[in-house]
């Protein structure tokens, strides 16, 4: 079997903000992308549990031919990458809440964090806000319902609205100037939480460095695909109804193929 895509992975269709910056900076790479639905939302998920479908959306990746295995899932990486890095021999590339351009940047000493229960409650994100958050006052709030919401494809609902409000309530009262978003499915929700603070308040997500540590980590293990004769072959599967995936993918053509799997 020949290894020459880039294997990510997600709970759903959130790692999808992930890939497109992956995509965007490395266009002559192929990309195969898991969107494990049926098991979403992960952060409600016991540390094990996670590890476990870890494992198996990994060796599903590899089975279809991944060099290099991005888990574009914050709540899978802060609890599972240890685990994945010691089993399998492949390269991983891992997404943490980009907590710490957030706390240098920081006028008004106070950043907000979005991320799942899952998240938050890990020991590697405790680490790393420890490290960076020193002296700052950081107000965390669970997403709870948000995955779920945005899974169903309810991302511009009433619900989602009323939901937000109820959520954001806490980040409303003090006076952050950062909103780190935590979990890969959020960015979609960007538009709804620019309407909803000040254009003042910056939100920042990893989708960016991801993509960079990605070329990165190719290009140091001498992986990159260095033919640029044509773009790179996208394929998304997933084990879940394939129509929210479909939309969230391909908005306007069907430039890219979904396709439907049991893994
Ligand atoms: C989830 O499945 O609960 C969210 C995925 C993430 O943390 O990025």
């Amino acid at each position: 079997m020949i290894k020459d895509t880039i294997g990510i992975f997600d709970s759903g269709i959130g790692g999808t903000s992930i890939w497109r910056e992956i995509h965007e900076l490395l266009p002559f790479e192929n990309t195969t992308y898991l969107a494990d639905s049926i098991n979403a939302p992960y952060g409600i998920r016991s540390k094990q549990e996670i590890i476990e479908l870890s494992r198996k959306n990994t060796i599903k990746l590899l089975e279809l031919g991944a060099k290099i295995i991005v888990v574009a899932c914050n709540t899978a990486t802060t609890n599972a990458i240890d685990e994945l890095r010691s089993e399998f021999d492949v390269p991983f590339i891992g997404i943490e809440p980009a907590i710490k351009p957030a706390a240098l940047k920081s006028k008004t000493k106070t950043i907000g964090i979005l991320a799942t229960k899952g998240t938050l409650s890990s020991g590697l994100f405790t680490k790393t806000s420890e490290l960076y958050t020193q002296g700052l006052k950081v107000i965390e709030v669970e997403g709870n319902g948000l995955v779920e919401l945005i899974e169903d494809g309810k991302i511009y609902s009433e619900e989602m609205d009323v939901l937000l409000d109820k959520l954001l309530l806490p980040l409303k009262e003090n006076p952050i100037d950062y909103l780190v978003l935590g979990c890969s499915h959020y960015p979609y929700l960007i538009p709804k939480l620019k309407e909803k603070f000040s254009p003042d308040l910056s939100i920042i997500d990893s989708g960016e460095a991801v993509a960079r540590q990605t070329k990165t980590i190719l290009e140091k293990k001498g992986l990159l695909n260095i033919d640029f004769r044509q773009k790179g072959s996208c394929i998304f599967y997933t084990n879940y109804n394939p129509s929210v995936l479909n939309k969230i993918i391909n908005p306007k053509n069907n430039e890219f193929q979904v396709k439907q799997l049991n893994f």
